[in-house]
Parts: structure tokens; sequence; C-alpha cells
């Protein structure tokens, strides 16, 4: 590759995707402790020929279990960590290649750590990035009212970072990640540790950068309803590979997951009979589960149980969600083992 940056803009142009991923991977080299005198190096593939495009405007929920890849991804995404192999664009940019031109344009909240000084007022912090983004003075005023306002820091813009609860905190770094401009957001497990109240006030905000200044939103989260509540498209990843991208509803066939039939009869009486892969999975008093295939439909089950058992109510409950991602997780272990 040369080292031009001609051209570089084709990629974030409106016919290609705004962030761009084709066959990325990352290999850590991680030397262990073995014995004494005896190192073993190991080769971690943390991300693992990963293709994906998002498009300006687009907000994309990005999940997987713990040391899936996610935060990795989203360190080579910004430009902190370098691609072992693939091609990676942001906005048309190399990000670790030209890691500062990309700042000006990105946004990166990391719900583990703070990028703001923890000893200063929250304010000071805010000072600083308006230095070292050189925001022009008039933008750096009105995007710190509005942001201040939207995610209600009014009453803490004079508290040394360190007093802030986790809460505050978050919203104190979402403001941070925002005062620029960016067009895009990554979000590395925003809400983690967060109580309700906060959850809530941050869900809604990234609801309305999105929405109204269409703002372009990665979200990496371990809280599923997160991802219910602002995502329609989701990726999962696992063992660094991209094993969904697609709607979240979609990810109940993939999950080949199962719905609940609740059953109340008159009286109790032993499991129902019901035709397989249909099930009695529990039996409480007169109530009886019933699982069975997310795909089919529940009719031709009901019909036969309200044909040969005294029926009084029933309902039919749809997987939730969290349910069917621990299933693919699962089978995706049972896959690497054998
Ligand atoms: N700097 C690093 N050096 C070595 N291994 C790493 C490093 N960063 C991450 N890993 C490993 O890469 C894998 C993916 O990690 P990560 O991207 O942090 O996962 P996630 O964010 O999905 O929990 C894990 O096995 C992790 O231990
Ligand atoms: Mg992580």
């Amino acid at each position: 590759m040369s080292g031009s940056e001609s051209g570089s803009s084709r990629a974030g142009g409106p016919e290609g995707g705004f962030i761009e991923l084709d066959g990325v991977e990352k290999v850590f080299e991680v030397r262990k402790k073995t014995g004494f005198m005896k190192r073993e190096r190991r080769r971690v593939r943390a991300v693992d020929s990963i293709s994906f495009r998002v498009e300006r405007g687009e907000m994309v929920g990005y999940i997987g279990p713990n040391g899936a890849g996610k935060s990795t991804t989203i360190k080579m995404l910004t430009g902190i960590l370098t691609p072992s192999a693939g091609r990676l664009r942001v906005a048309g940019i190399d990000p670790s290649r030209e890691r500062t031109r990309l700042a000006h344009r990105i946004g990166v909240v990391f719900g583990q750590r703070t990028t703001l000084w923890w000893d200063l007022p929250l304010l000071d912090s805010y000072r600083l990035m308006h230095r070292m983004y050189r925001i022009p003075d008039a933008r750096y005023r009105e995007n710190l009212d509005r942001l201040v306002e939207l995610l209600d820091l009014g009453d803490l813009l004079d508290v040394p970072v360190r007093q802030l609860s986790l809460g505050q905190r978050m919203r104190g770094d979402i403001v941070a990640a925002l005062l620029h401009d960016p067009e895009v957001l990554y979000l590395d497990e925003p809400t983690i540790g967060l109580d309700v109240i906060s959850k809530s006030k941050v869900r809604e905000f990234l609801r309305e950068l999105n929405t109204e200044r269409g703002t372009t939103v990665l979200l990496t989260t371990h809280d599923l309803q997160d991802i219910e509540q602002l995502c329609r498209r989701v990726m999962v990843i696992d063992h660094g590979r991209l094993m969904y991208d697609g709607a979240l509803a979609g990810l109940h066939e993939v999950g080949e997951s199962e719905r609940t039939l609740v059953v109340d009869l008159e009286r109790e009486l032993p499991p129902i009979d019901a035709p397989a892969p249909a099930r009695v999975v529990r039996v409480e008093g007169p109530r009886q589960w019933l699982a069975f295939p997310a795909g089919e439909s529940a009719a031709p089950l009901v019909a036969r149980i309200a044909a040969e058992y005294p029926l009084v109510d029933l309902s039919v409950r749809e997987p939730d969600i969290e349910a069917v991602i621990a299933t693919m997780y699962g089978e995706q272990a049972e896959r690497a083992i054998s």
C-alpha cells in the first residue's frame, strides 16, 4: 500500500458504507509464564475475518459474550489498534494510519474507563476538549449547552469527576465524546453498572441523537434491553467471528429458539401428551407450560389440547432475546469443543 491519502474519501461517499470492514483480523501475541524461566507464546485471534458495513445514520447493536472481540473491534475502528489483516475504513479514512484526522469525525465512549480528567471539574475537562479538538467557540458553547441540558448535568459542571456517581460520569463522558459534533459515535458498554434511571436517560438521549441529528451509532452492550429499545439491526460476535447480522427479530429463527404455550386446565392433571417436538417443560397445579419451535404456528398444538383436555385459558410467550442468544453462544461453544 502507498502512503498517499488520495482516494481515501471514496469509501465514505454516498455510495459506500460509512463504516466498512473487509476480512478484518486482529491477532494478539501473548506470552504466558508456564514455569520457572519458561514462557510460552500464544496467539489469540481476537477478531477473525470480520466483514460488515454500516451506513450513515444507522444505529447498530454489536453484542457477544465476554472476550468475543467487541472492544478489539471498536479499538480498531478508532485507530487505537491496527488490524493484523483485512481492510477497514471509517468515513473513507484508514483509522490506524490517520488516527488524528479520524478523531475529528468520531466520538467514543468506553464504559469501563473515563476519558475525563479525574481530578478536574467536568467543565474543565470540556474546556480542554474544546482546545484539543479546536472546536469553534460558538459551536462549542452551543453544543455544551444542548448536551448538558439533554443529559441533565447542569448542577454537576463544577464537581470533580472522581466525585461523580457512575451514571453521572457516564453522561459526562457522553458529552465529552460529542462536543466536536462527530458523525459517528462508538459506545463500548455505556450502560454497564448503571442504575435503571441513568440507563433510561442514556437510552433516551441516544435515540434522540440518532433520529434527530442522524449520528451513526455503533453500540456494544451486555444489556439486551439496550438493543431491544434502540437498535433495529444487531450484529452478534463470538470467538472473534460474526455469527449474525440482521434484524433483531430474525435472531429468533437463527437461534432455533422456542416459544412457550401456557395452558390453564380445569384441574391438576398429568403432563399433557403433546406431539413432538412440543413438550411439557413445567407443571404447577392446573397450569402447564409447553415449549414448541418459535418458527411454527401454535394453532395445531392449541387445537389438539383443546380437543383432548379441559382447557380454561391459554397464552403464548415469545422467547426472550436473552435465551435466544444464550442458545446461539451455546451451540457455538459446542462446535468449538467438538
Ligand atoms: N491487548 C491484548 N493483548 C492480548 N490479548 C488481548 C488484548 N486485548 C484483548 N485481548 C484478547 O482478545 C479477546 C477479545 O477481547 P475483547 O475484544 O476485549 O472482547 P470483548 O470486548 O468482546 O469482551 C479476548 O480473548 C482477550 O483476552
Ligand atoms: Mg469489551
